[in-house]
């Protein structure tokens, strides 16, 4: 896409970018109360004359807060509309081939640089995550405002995620799925062979969300046959990934610890439960994402410190730390869906947790930064990644103070639609920061408290843009970062990622919510305690996409809804076994099993199915894999210890182990075996 091309585009995408992007305004309820509402954002300014005048007409007394608020909404509303276009413009520039950052150098079709700085620091390199965050923006403004060009870029992303997957890099291959943990490439889609901070295992569900977005365009405007051949097979091996290597540890988002990170097992469950929506509608095999989601959204629950209220963003590493982190705020906004409503367990935006998470998140930057200095704890600050960050020296970063906004104008737009906000034991700290007089209980739609709550809160949200618009470049260039001290934007110029970021955030200013991910029918926890199986996956090299050119919105009302998240057991004739093995092995082993089926390898050490690591302690060596397994069959099956490669395998001694698999069931099958 050449660069004359964009006015055109941004004209496509956002109809509304030279007028007023004004979501909220006062409007008169029955009662005689003011409250906001969402409107047409051609008409707010209007609107809000009107209220205004309407207001002075009736003599009320314009509260010197109120005042402020709308003062703060204009000066926002106008940087909105000159940065939106930019915004639009500036991350379009960094994709390949013809973005105007990276265009003739070497940058296939759907590659996202992550910033065009070749030095100080080099972000010259596409990352998956950042890459998959960009692109579910991408495909989220596709779904709400079709055009030719968008269209192009979601099919070049599928086309280039393909063929990276089939990448082998030093985080491993595709054969056994490790490869898919890799963070970062070359811009051109070579490896990286530099050291890094790696497996990063956000990646692979990060981008199947994106992917699973566009797929459901596809179904729901009647090309399911194109979702199914040229979508899925990219999808399906990010979904065997995170079901296979969820409870693994890795690094977190940031780069920098390994261990268990609050956000890549939140992404890994909205993934698995998105995947298996969609896979439903495809008629693909679901059964080992329903069957692990409910597992990853338990283990999501013990990142919660309940006496701080917040979420220790990284555990089982990492734990100098204090654990507050914008990490979880990124939770809360990706994976939004108001059909969960304030559901705590998925960690929606306006649930009790997760806005107490919020407060304790801010409020760990409200101190440590110059530049927030001074600013009453009720008014918006920069926000970091976590207060003890010293990449270049640690400072507020663009994309966090964005998603700090983002998550109150979601919670705003779940309480207008439910017409109450309530507020708990646990909550109560963050609204009485903004309505000191606010109690525990469930406040309508109309009361004062609703209504006090509603527009401080929207003049907080509003205040976080504020300062991101204060701390930008005057011709509306975001870099990753701003100096803590000097406010001076620093740090990887044109970040993607921040722009990807502004633009999530006003939209959802704008009233927009994206599509749901079926959140609402996975928020249970199973019974009992947490179960950790990770269930084995076989990979394949994606066919490289061929989209028809026929590929268009459906002229009518959509063909298929993509919404039935399937539950229960599916498939129950591939009967899931877990083999459990005790073998105390040596730094660099690890433990495969092998045997006559072909779920097994059918008796080939290339196609041993290797054990997870992940439940062995020195006092319990344990290895373990699940894997579905053909009902009835007869099993004979042996370990092998891997030393360095298959050319060091050494057998199980003994004979043959066996068992026959049963009938068509539910239940997971346990075996328990000990190396001999
Ligand atoms: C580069 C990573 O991208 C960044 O997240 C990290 O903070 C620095 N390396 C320092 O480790
Ligand atoms: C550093 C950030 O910590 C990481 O999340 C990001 O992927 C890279 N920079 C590239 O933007």
């Amino acid at each position: 896409m050449a660069l004359f091309a964009l006015p055109n585009i941004i004209q496509d995408l956002i109809p509304a970018a030279s007028e007023s992007i004004t979501p909220w305004n006062w409007n008169l309820n029955a009662s005689g109360l003011y409250e906001y509402l969402p409107t047409m954002h051609a008409l707010s300014k209007f609107a809000l004359l009107g209220a205004c005048a309407v207001q002075s007409v009736m003599g009320l007394p314009e509260s010197v807060e109120r005042r402020e608020a709308n003062l703060l909404k204009r000066s926002v509303d106008d940087w909105i509309n000159k940065e939106t276009p930019i915004a639009w413009q500036k991350l379009l520039c960094n994709i390949g081939p013809d973005g105007c950052a990276v265009r003739g150098q070497g940058v296939p079709a759907g590659v996202v640089v992550a910033s065009p700085s070749r030095s100080d620091p080099d972000y010259f390199y596409t990352w998956t995550r950042d890459a998959a965050l960009v692109y579910k923006g991408l495909a989220d403004a596709f779904r709400r405002n079709y055009t030719e060009d968008l269209h192009t870029q979601l099919k070049n992303f599928v086309s280039s995620q393909a063929k990276l997957q089939g990448v082998g890099n030093p985080a491993g291959g595709l054969n056994d799925g490790q490869g898919l943990g890799e963070p970062k490439f070359m811009v051109d889609l070579k490896e990286f062979t530099g050291e890094w901070g790696r497996p990063q295992r956000d990646g692979p569900p990060l981008r199947a969300i994106a992917l699973i977005r566009y797929a459901k365009w596809l179904v729901e405007n009647g090309h399911k046959a194109v979702a199914n051949a040229q979508v899925w097979p990219t999808i399906e091996n990010d979904l065997k990934y995170s079901a296979q290597y969820w409870n693994q540890t890795g690094f977190d988002l940031w780069e920098e610890v390994p261990g268990s990170s609050f956000f890549t097992i939140a992404s890994t469950h909205r993934a698995l439960v998105e995947g298996a929506q969609l896979g439903a509608v495809l008629g693909k095999p679901t059964r080992a994402y329903t069957a692990v989601a409910p597992q990853v959204l338990c283990f999501q629950q013990s990142f919660w410190n309940a006496r701080e209220g917040f979420v220790v963003s990284n555990i089982n590493g990492g734990e100098w730390r204090r654990g507050r982190d914008a990490n979880s705020i990124l939770v809360a906004i990706h994976n939004f869906d108001p059909s969960a409503g304030c559901d705590a367990n998925t960690f929606q935006p306006c649930s009790d947790k997760a806005l107490s998470n919020h407060k304790v998140v801010v409020d760990s930057f409200r101190s440590i930064y110059g530049i927030n200095r001074g600013i009453a704890q009720n008014k918006a600050v920069a926000v970091g990644r976590y207060s003890e960050d010293v990449f270049y020296n640690g400072n507020p970063w663009f994309l966090a103070t964005f998603a700090a906004a983002e998550q109150i104008y979601d919670a705003l737009l779940v309480w207008k639609a439910q017409r109450s906000i309530t507020i708990t034991q646990t909550s109560l700290a963050f609204f009485r920061d903004h309505v000191s007089g606010a109690t525990v209980g469930t406040h309508a739609a109309g009361s004062t408290t609703y209504n006090q709550i509603v527009s401080a809160l929207t003049a907080y949200a509003d205040g976080f843009i504020e300062v991101a618009s204060k701390y930008a470049h005057s011709n509306g260039a975001l870099n990753e970062q701003i100096d803590r001290n000097t406010g001076q934007p620093i740090a990887a110029p044109d970040l993607t990622w921040s722009y990807s970021a502004f633009l999530t955030a006003t939209a959802r200013r704008d009233g927009y919510i994206p599509t749901g991910w079926g959140a609402g029918q996975a928020t249970a926890l199973p019974a009992g305690q947490c179960q950790k199986f990770e269930v084995a996956g076989n990979y394949n090299l994606p066919p490289t996409p061929v989209f028809p050119s026929s590929l268009k919105p459906a002229a009518n009302a959509p063909v298929e809804q993509v919404t039935a998240v399937p539950t229960g057991c599916t498939n129950p004739e591939k009967v899931f076994v877990t083999f459990n093995e005790r073998a105390s092995t040596s730094w660099g082993q690890s433990i495969k099993v092998v045997g006559n089926v072909p779920e097994l390898g059918s008796w080939d050490v290339n196609k041993a199915i290797p054990l997870s690591a992940s439940k062995y302690t020195s006092g319990d060596p344990l290895w373990s894999i699940t894997l579905p397994i053909q009902a009835g069959s007869n099993v004979q099956y042996k370990y092998i210890r891997i030393t360095n490669g298959v050319a060091g395998v050494s057998w199980e001694s003994g004979d043959n182990r066996g068992f026959s698999v049963p009938s068509a069931t539910c239940d997971i099958q346990n075996r328990w075996d000990n190396w001999r």
